[in-house]
């Protein structure tokens, strides 16, 4: 007998792509990692009105479920759930949404959002069978669809499995490996501040990509050869090549026009402080950098220059 009365609570965290967006679109691998410092979270409780409401005071959004159209991502979360289980009806619950992390600023917020909203209600549901990482994933990807138009489902894939993965887009099944970090590397994130729709910057690749398939597939293979040898360097601990990578990578994401002068600022900043590598990450346009650090010293310079530099949010995390 499933006890509607009880408090169930779930969350996800937020994401860095360090090698790979959106060429990871197009089927070229990509590799991402989870920020568990930065998490959104999922509360549900019985609620006496005999609806079901889903309330996030972040986003000023306090609604009944039956009421929210079809491309209402938090309300497609919850249904996502509801359907698999094979629930008509919802339950007499209030779904209390709220998140760290920053919106529309390549920090995988909407995923995020969603993995919490699909765990706890599969939790409060009881149904265990929907907590697997890889079903939490596969209804994130459904919620994903809105918030990217054509995801890859790297978002979704590492916020579900929490750790860091090397993914390749394909068919019938998506490549999904977490792979070694033989070396530890720490990355300073910053934000430009700039919020940036990644379905838009998605869409706009795709339009280059329809006008000059060929230019466009050789950047994208340029960056999956980047992807590749960047496994290879981190399961070997070769941290500088890592960052060299990185910036790397950057110049390729500059070519595809997902960079922006806020980022290229940043990145250069972090570059003349001493970083070992730094590139956007994320969907572009806006959101966040990140930079390669090897020790105290260098973090404090970075953390420095890219305060100087106008940079509204920054973080360190490490990944080992
Ligand atoms: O939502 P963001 O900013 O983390 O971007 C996701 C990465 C892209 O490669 C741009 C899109 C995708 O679906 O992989």
């Amino acid at each position: 007998m499933i006890d509607f009365s009880a408090v169930t609570e779930a969350t996800a965290p937020g994401k860095i792509i360090l090698f790979g967006e959106h060429a990871v679109v197009y089927g070229r691998p990509a590799i991402a990692a989870p920020i568990s410092q930065l998490r959104a979270k999922a509360t549900i409780t019985h609620s006496s009105s005999n609806n079901c409401y889903i309330v996030a005071p972040d986003l000023n959004r306090h609604d009944r479920l039956q009421d929210l159209p079809p491309d209402d991502a938090l309300a497609l979360a919850a249904r996502q759930v509801l359907d698999a289980a094979q629930i008509a009806w919802p339950p007499d619950v209030t779904i209390y949404v709220n998140s760290q992390i920053p919106i529309a600023s390549g920090m995988g917020s909407g995923a995020a959002i969603a993995a919490a909203i699909i765990r706890a209600l599969a939790q409060h549901l009881q149904r265990p069978d929907l907590l697997t990482n890889e079903r939490v994933s596969a209804l994130a990807y459904e919620v994903e669809k809105i918030h990217h138009g054509t995801p890859s489902g790297i978002d979704n894939t590492v916020v579900a499995y929490e750790q860091p993965i090397w993914f390749v887009r394909q068919s019938p099944y998506n490549q999904i490996e977490p792979f070694t970090v033989a070396a530890p590397l720490r990355f300073v994130v910053a934000d430009t501040g700039v919020r940036s729709s990644t379905k838009i910057a998605v869409g706009d690749v795709r339009r280059q990509y329809n006008e000059q398939p060929a230019r466009f597939a050789q950047i994208f293979d340029a960056c999956g050869r980047i992807a590749r040898t960047a496994r290879m360097a981190i399961e070997t601990g070769s941290v500088t090549q890592v960052g060299q990578l990185m910036t790397e990578n950057h110049g390729w994401l500059q070519k595809m026009t997902v960079s922006s002068s806020e980022l290229d600022r940043l990145v250069a900043a972090a570059l003349e402080a001493g970083a070992l590598g730094a590139k956007l990450s994320g969907a572009g346009r806006g959101g966040n950098m990140i930079a390669l650090v090897a020790d105290d010293g260098m973090e404090t310079a970075v953390r420095t220059a890219l305060h100087q530099a106008g940079a509204s949010h920054i973080l360190t995390t490490i990944l080992a």
